[in-house]
């Protein structure tokens, strides 16, 4: 294995014996403890083993002559990034469960497959959508902030008063596994719950969830989570006149980047018309709009949802056995989009 930067991981022992020369393999970011030395044996593997995203440059040079790549959601995958690798790329895994950093398009007329990491993350990231609109509803970001500004404050009865769950209209846009774990969690809280997605679900997935045509459910949804993927369809497809729509004084809980409009959000903040938001990943990430950050009634976190220790370790080990299996000529487990072709490993 050869590091790009600083190594953190270890390289595993390769099998002895080996005649021929091992698949080049790159990986865009240093993945959880483990994962790499379950490469290690069977590819060279090249580390980008840094926190930070690869300058666009380095990445370019990097993937020439790679037989797969891990991604992740800050690495660019398109046609430049496509012919800088060559025609020997025949995988590229990203390491997230959304793939609008990948122009699948692209990579099916190469004959290049692409992988996501689907179903390891749903339970970390519904526990995380609730982490966040039970701070929100409770105002746990001001509460916290006003401790540590060190201002003098008293137990009041009107300070800081939040909203309470039980018998309050949960709303979840975008019911697929995550949305699916959010409405899970909420039986807990005795919330109803409605949901849009374009296509109903069955009886057994909906679980007692009802359909509701979208601006039905923004009428209704006291609270919405947004859990839907980011397409060209659904982008800012939480604009001012929907947000427009949801009851006064309505909580909203974005887990997906790009469907609400960030600016949007803040106006309905500030005008009074939200009780409070919470944002998990932004559209423009790293940056967050000020106009957020100097929202007192916004909570906003790092694009936390798939952050715990278990999950981070299934997501490096899936997007491995991606890789793995279409060096070996199999089909990758999670693909995504329709089959393309495999291609069998070199001789
Ligand atoms: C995170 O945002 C992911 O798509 O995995």
């Amino acid at each position: 294995m050869s590091e790009l930067t600083e190594p953190r991981t270890t390289p595993a022992a390769r099998p002895a014996g080996r005649a021929r020369a091992l698949p080049p393999v790159l990986v865009t970011r240093a993945l959880a403890p483990g994962v790499l030395e379950r490469l290690t044996p069977f590819c060279e593997v090249t580390l980008h083993g840094d926190d930070e995203p690869m300058p666009r440059a380095a990445l370019l040079a990097a993937v020439r002559g790679t037989a797969a790549v891990i991604t992740t959601l800050g690495d660019t995958v398109d046609a430049e990034f496509l012919d800088a690798a060559g025609s020997g790329l025949r995988i590229v895994a990203n390491h997230a469960v959304g793939t609008h950093n990948v122009d699948a398009a692209a990579c099916a007329e190469r004959g290049v497959l692409v992988s996501n990491t689907p179903g390891v993350l749903t339970e970390a990231t519904a526990d995380l959508a609730w982490a966040l609109l039970l701070a929100a509803t409770r105002r746990l970001g001001e509460g916290e902030r006003l401790l540590r500004s060190g201002r003098p404050w008293s137990w009041a009865p009107n300070m800081l008063l939040g909203l309470e769950l039980g018998g309050t209209p949960l709303g979840i846009l975008g019911m697929g596994r995550i949305g699916q774990a959010v409405a899970r969690r909420a039986r807990a809280f005795g919330m109803p719950v409605g949901y849009h997605n374009r296509t109903p679900l069955s009886e057994a997935a909906r679980d007692g969830a009802e359909w509701l045509p979208l601006d039905d459910l923004l009428a209704r949804s006291t609270v919405l989570v947004v859990t839907c993927p980011l397409t060209a369809a659904t982008r800012h497809l939480l604009d001012a006149e929907r947000l427009a729509r949801l009851p006064q004084g309505a909580v909203v809980v974005s887990m997906t980047a790009g469907i609400v409009d960030e600016l949007a959000l803040a106006d309905a903040l500030d005008s009074g018309a939200l009780f409070a938001a919470a944002v998990d990943n932004f559209e423009h990430e790293p940056a967050v709009p000020a106009r957020l950050l100097a929202q007192e009634r916004a909570v906003l976190v790092p694009h936390l949802g798939s952050a715990t220790v278990r999950t981070r370790r299934a997501m490096g080990d899936l997007a491995v056995d991606n890789v793995l299996a279409v060096l070996a000529g199999d089909a990758p487990p999670t693909p995504v989009g329709p089959p393309a072709r495999i291609s069998p490993p070199p001789t």
